[in-house]
């Protein structure tokens, strides 16, 4: 069983624990189908949703995915907390844990932020988003997404465009489809593409007609406003032509191509809606998948490890 206090990233995470989770997310899956849409494997458990920074389907959907399980959840903001007085992450941290929580969710702002809560509560962590960071279950969550409408990852042509720079949906992606054996390549303007990122095992292709060619998933990007400070290109209107995804860009496309996006989309600038909301799109089975996926991390984290310790 998955061996680990933290899930902080797919950095390093090997293929058998990848497969684990996804495996065990699929037996999640029709619970939402049932009457009862409860299991009782969390019962007894708190699990803590620290939002640092905004959210729509993270945050509910990992609320959904413990309530599911039957934990007893608490939510967070930032906004409405002791943070908006000025109150340090650590201080908050240490408060959180003097009221005992199994597992602590965090999505922040700054890269780093969920390792560093790690160090500092003998809870689990569950790394929900860090600045540019990683976005571990959203990496998760495409790979079950992809596993479910192409059955395998050998060999897979999956190219992710757009805002690669600010991604931490990128990087989780990178590191979790290279390790089951996808081939990535990326897409975007010289300026939204990391430094050498090439060192990461993935092509990059400023051509979007040549990153689609042949492709069998591709997996749009936000552009990220808000973290962009001066231009990185010209006009809204230069990058929709150049990068976005429209029904004709799509054609080069494998016939069966899939279309992904994490959200929230920027329709007209990443994304056509005709393509988004087209027959190719699987964006809001993401969304469904992510539930099950997430079930499954907090099962795997929290379950797994209380198993081994009453065992041992
Ligand atoms: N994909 C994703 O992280 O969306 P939210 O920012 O709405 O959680």
């Amino acid at each position: 069983m998955l061996d680990r206090k933290d899930l902080l990233g797919l950095e390093g995470v090997g293929r058998e624990e990848i497969l684990e989770i996804l495996d065990t997310a699929k037996g999640f899956v029709d619970i939402p189908q049932r009457t009862v849409k409860k299991v009782p494997a969390l019962r007894g458990f708190t699990v803590v949703n620290a939002f640092y920074e905004s959210s729509t389907r993270t945050r509910t959907s990992f609320e959904i995915a413990a309530k599911r399980l039957s934990a007893d959840t608490i939510n967070f903001a930032a906004s409405s907390s002791s943070v908006s007085k000025g109150e340090t992450l650590l201080d908050t941290a240490k408060n959180l844990m003097a009221m005992a929580p199994d597992c602590i969710i965090l999505r922040h702002q700054l890269s780093g932020a969920a390792h560093f809560l790690s160090t500092q509560v003998t809870c689990h962590v569950v790394n929900a988003g860090d600045g540019t960071h990683e976005h571990p279950t959203q990496g998760l969550l495409d790979a079950f997404t992809i596993r479910e409408k192409k059955g395998a990852f050998e060999g897979l042509k999956v190219t992710i465009v757009g805002d690669i720079l600010h991604s931490r949906v990128a990087r989780s992606n990178i590191h979790g489809l290279s390790t089951l054996g996808a081939n990535v390549t990326l897409c975007a303007p010289p300026t939204l593409i990391p430094v050498a990122v090439e060192r990461l095992g993935v092509r990059v292709e400023h051509s979007l007609d040549r990153a689609v060619a042949g492709a069998d998933v591709v997996m749009a990007l936000r552009v990220q406003k808000e973290r962009m400070e001066g231009g990185y290109f010209p006009s809204p209107q230069e990058y929709f032509e150049l990068y976005g995804l429209t029904n004709a860009r799509m054609k080069g496309a494998d016939r069966e191509c899939i279309v992904m996006h994490p959200g929230p989309m920027n329709r007209g600038l990443e994304i056509a809606s005709e393509v988004a909301d087209g027959p190719r799109s699987v964006i809001l089975e993401q969304v469904s998948n992510g539930v099950a996926v997430r079930m499954a991390v907090l099962y795997l984290l929290v379950v797994g490890r209380k198993t081994r310790e009453t065992a041992d």
